[in-house]
């Protein structure tokens, strides 16, 4: 072997060894990016205080069994009307699930929403709630 293909041979297993060390590293940064898609956000918590500054049509959060639910973009295709309105920025729970007051009287027909009110509920969802 002359000196010639001794550098061309070196040449070619440098950059072979390049490639691979590149490769390698360019699929382990895939790996942590799709781990790090896949873990779970964190959940934000609000206080009641926090939601209780949310209280008018244009901004309305409410509470309904310890999670938090930004009802604004909803108001206007709510099918009970305005009724809503009575969670904004306070404790809905009993409001929402059994469509009665706390002092147990019925609001519209006093029977609990629908399934698909909770589903669509569950889309709303912002957070949970914290007690300090
Ligand atoms: C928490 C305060 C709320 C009150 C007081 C309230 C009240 C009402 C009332 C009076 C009706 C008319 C039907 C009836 O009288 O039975 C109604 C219907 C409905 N509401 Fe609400 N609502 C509230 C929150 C919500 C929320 C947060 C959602 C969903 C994100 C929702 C979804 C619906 C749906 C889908 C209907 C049609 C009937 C059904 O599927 O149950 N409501 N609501």
């Amino acid at each position: 072997m002359n000196r010639k293909t001794v550098a061309l041979l070196a040449t070619i297993l440098i950059l072979s060894i390049a490639i691979v060390i590149g490769v390698s590293a360019g699929l382990n940064r895939q790996d942590q990016e799709t781990t790090q898609q896949d873990a779970p956000q964190p959940t934000k918590t609000f206080t009641a205080e926090e939601v209780a500054s949310h209280n008018s049509k244009n901004d309305c959060w409410t509470i309904i069994s310890g999670q938090v639910y930004d009802l604004t973009e909803y108001i206007n295709r709510h099918p009970g009307s305005d009724e809503i309105l009575r969670a904004c920025g306070a404790e809905a729970t009993t409001l929402f699930d059994a469509r009665q007051t706390t002092d147990g009287k019925p609001v519209g027909s006093g029977a609990p929403h629908s399934q698909a009110a909770r589903e669509q509920l569950d889309r709303l969802k912002i957070g949970t709630l914290i007690t300090n």
